[in-house]
């Protein structure tokens, strides 16, 4: 018998280990049609097939049910701006004038910490509710901004990385700061919560464009200073901020050159969008074991461009796949997935089901470097995952029912589907949202 704390039956899906090309994907993709999920103080102590799991079975703790359910790992948000979440939607502009427009109005209002607090907890629970179980996270400038949301997150238990944003120039007054005041503030937020629960702190430079020399100099002292930090930033999204960070960074040659200067790159640094890249920022992307962030939806809606999928493998650089919510248009993987494979059409490239739900899981762990504690039901991982519904609507059931295998369904799910199909989300192995949750 083994002896755990919950036993949950379901169909299983998820991805053995990291891969380096989407063949390999497929063939590490492990489905379990009828299966069952051990868990043990968090985290999964074992992962078998129902005929073989039943005589493990407790009969005094039983098990839940969820037979006709899809369970998968937590999906990985890769890049998500909480204080966005209110702007979702902006009409009209692309990056730079979309960030002055929208943006630093409603960022502006998070030096208040009771409103910081109440948008912190709608973001979670939206999270939550579209089966999110981890995400990297720009809170503002405002350090309450970052005590809001780590609060709330440490008592969920989530496993999530945030930092305050850092930016020093080329802002509004209200959203500025000096470099000095960054380093300083940024330390004493990295004291309190760095590994505070399952949480991580992320330097987060907003972008090149906002931020002096001095500025960069501070972020490269804290790396120093705590190097189990991560690091979040916008890289090469757009062309006209390309061509500003041109003007403003004269002496380097290229856009990541300005960060890796600086010694941003690396494990652990995750740069969102990476669109308008050339090949030698890939290969520095690929030689410093940094990672990129796919943003789908923020890309088609802000008019920002192709992401070139198939350079990410080609230079085997870590990727990972975020909402970008509030330039992104939906908290959703699965739209957000949805949307990946229609960016992959328009450049010939067929982003296989196998492929995209890896993306949203142990890829995005990998590119978190959270690779050894979430991502799939290896055993002794932390129990954070979803449970899915299928098939929710007339529609989605007519054509599931259709479906060939596994495959063709979870294609479905991605194209089809949203947070309608997610019914429950568990994080450390408590029902966090859905049916059973406790809250
Ligand atoms: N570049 C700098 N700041 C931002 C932001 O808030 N959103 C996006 N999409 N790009 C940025
Ligand atoms: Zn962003």
């Amino acid at each position: 018998m083994i002896d755990y704390h919950v036993a949950i039956r379901g169909a299983l899906f998820d991805i053995a280990q990291v891969c380096d090309n989407a063949d390999d994907i497929a063939l590490n993709a492990r489905f379990i049609e009828d299966g069952l999920l051990f868990i043990r103080d968090g985290k999964i102590q074992a992962r078998m097939a129902w005929q073989e799991g039943e005589q493990h079975l407790d009969a005094q703790k039983g098990y839940t049910d969820r037979r006709g359910k899809l369970l998968m790992p937590g999906f990985i948000d890769a890049h998500v701006h909480y204080p966005q979440t209110e702007m979702i939607g902006a009409f009209g502009e692309q990056l730079l004038e979309w960030l002055t427009t929208y943006t630093f109005p409603v960022e502006s209002q998070f030096a208040d910490e009771a409103y910081a607090a109440e948008i912190a907890r709608f973001f979670i629970g939206q999270l939550l509710s579209h089966g999110t179980t981890t995400a990297m996270v720009f809170c503002t400038l405002h350090p309450e901004s970052v005590n809001a949301l780590f609060s709330e997150a440490l008592r969920l238990n989530m496993r999530l990385i945030a930092g305050k944003v850092m930016m020093d120039r080329h802002a509004p007054d209200y959203l500025s700061e000096t470099a000095e005041e960054s380093y300083r503030q940024t330390r004493e937020l990295i004291q309190r919560w760095q590994h505070q629960g399952r949480l991580g702190y992320a330097l987060t430079p907003r972008f090149a464009p906002t931020s002096t020399p001095e500025l960069l100099d501070a972020v490269r002292r804290l790396r120093e200073e705590f190097p189990q930090t991560w690091l979040q930033t916008h890289l090469s999204e757009n062309p006209n901020e390309v061509a500003w960070v041109n003007d403003l960074w004269p002496e380097h040659a290229r856009y990541l050159d300005v960060y890796h200067h600086y010694g941003l790159t690396g494990e652990g640094s995750v740069f969102a969008h990476g669109i308008h890249l050339h090949d030698e920022e890939w290969q520095c992307l690929h030689d410093t074991g940094s990672a990129v962030a796919f943003c789908p939806t923020s890309n088609l809606f802000l008019g920002s461009g192709l992401f070139r999928l198939p350079a990410s493998w080609q230079y085997k650089v870590r990727m990972g796949i975020g909402t970008d919510v509030g330039a992104g248009t939906t908290f959703s993987m699965l739209r957000t997935l949805g949307e990946a494979y229609k960016v992959g059409q328009l450049q010939s490239y067929r982003l296989r089901a196998s492929e995209a739900f890896y993306h949203a899981t142990l890829g995005g762990a990998h590119a978190l470097r959270l690779d050894d504690k979430i991502g799939n039901f290896a055993v002794g991982k932390e129990a954070d995952f979803v449970v899915i519904d299928p098939a929710v609507t007339p529609l989605q059931r007519l054509r599931n029912e259709r479906s060939k295998d596994i495959y063709e369904q979870l294609f479905v799910l991605m194209t089809l589907g949203d947070e309608r199909n997610i019914s429950e989300t568990w994080i450390n192995g408590q029902c966090a949202w859905g049916n059973e949750a406790a809250q």
